[in-house]
């Protein structure tokens, strides 16, 4: 892939040849790009973990790239609903003032998710009303407590089987019916904030077109019965070597619905764990997918961008490293360690400023 020359990179090598000629030593200008927020007229997203805003170089930097926050995991269910059945809302509350000081938009993120089967609805399970009663009490309190301020919700995340095939078996399915219990969270969403836009929120909708058919088609059931469904999310947790055009077919065949889109969790992995040095050709490849991927979002529609969003802000907090160790080197986000703009970081910029 060739690079293009924007009107910000060659003013930054029209500095940098002033530089030399001036009798500069010869390491190249380097000009961080300018804050990705400032880009474009949707928000700029990334996921966070409320523990890392104590740390005043790593809010500082959010708050000045971004114009969008995703709880990492303190506003699922996981976190939220306690054993007992009471609710615990200190660091979503926290995340959330974070967001509003910052003058930063909230999406909530996730409601419903086959992963979080919590003690306090299993011990509900086969019991009809009250759980029924239990799913739509949940969904109302946390929805009502981020009214006016969480502008989406990822109502049900990752409702599609791995297989691609069908929808996943799990807890909130077996006592709510498979298409219903997904309709009901979105009424009961609905109720508790008619302005949200509510999403459902799936991966490997461009590694598998038989997984984004099957989304695509309960969407279309959904819509048909009236559902109050309003945004797709596309989670986007890629590798570098995704064959080119993948996402942009993925984002085309989503946005057919005319409903907002949102590329909700982007990340794009070098691959293999145990590599003693990462090879170069891989980090061209990867900085060339970003490109890709942000030049196939702003070819939808300008109204169906609903946001772009990055999962996670520094490499060395991706969830990747994470727990299982699979990939402890990898480095797949915008900025290293040290939080200084890598080339992905610049390759966005050029895009969205470019077109932003
Ligand atoms: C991940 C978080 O990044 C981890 O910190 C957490 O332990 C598990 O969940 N799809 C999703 C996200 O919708 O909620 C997941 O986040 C990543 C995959």
């Amino acid at each position: 892939m060739t690079t293009k020359i924007t009107r910000r990179s060659a003013i930054a090598s029209a500095l940098a040849l002033t530089a030399c000629s001036q009798g500069a030593k010869s390491q190249p200008a380097v000009t961080p790009p300018p804050p990705l927020r400032t880009l474009t007229p949707f928000p700029i997203g990334c996921c966070v973990q409320e523990r890392w805003l104590h740390e005043p170089e790593y809010a500082d930097l959010l708050g000045e790239q971004f114009s969008q926050l995703t709880a990492e995991w303190e506003m699922k269910m996981e976190y939220i609903l306690r054993e007992d059945g009471g609710f615990k809302f200190d660091r979503p509350d926290s995340i959330a003032s974070f967001a509003k000081a910052r003058d930063m938009a909230l999406h909530g993120h996730a409601l419903i998710w086959y992963a979080n089967e919590n003690d306090a609805f299993k011990r509900l399970d086969g019991r009809g009303k009250p759980f029924a009663d239990a799913y739509r009490n949940y969904i109302l309190a946390v929805v009502g407590r981020y009214r006016g301020q969480a502008r989406s919700w990822d109502v049900v995340n990752e409702p599609i089987a791995d297989d691609g095939e069908r929808l996943r078996d799990c807890l909130w399915s077996r006592n709510l019916g498979v298409d219903d219990h997904i309709a009901l969270a979105l009424e009961h969403a609905h109720e508790a904030d008619p302005n949200a836009v509510l999403f459902l929120n799936d991966y490997h909708l461009e590694l598998k077109p038989n997984k984004r058919a099957t989304f695509m088609r309960l969407i279309e059931r959904l819509l048909k019965r009236g559902a109050p469904l309003s945004g797709i999310g596309t989670q986007t947790h890629i590798d570098y070597d995704l064959p080119q055009g993948a996402v942009a077919e993925a984002l085309r065949d989503l946005a057919s619905f005319g409903l907002p889109i949102h590329l909700s969790e982007l990340d794009i992995s070098l691959g293999d764990h145990y590599l003693p040095a990462l090879p170069g050709d891989r980090v061209k490849r990867q900085v060339a997918k970003y490109a890709e991927v942000a030049e196939a979002f702003m070819a939808l529609p300008a109204r169906q961008r609903f946001a772009f969003t990055i999962w996670g802000l520094r490499d060395d907090n991706t969830w990747l490293r994470g727990n299982s160790g699979q990939r402890p080197k990898d480095q797949p986000l915008l900025f290293d360690e040290a939080g200084k703009a890598k080339a992905t970081c610049r390759a966005l910029a050029d895009v969205f400023g470019q077109r932003g």
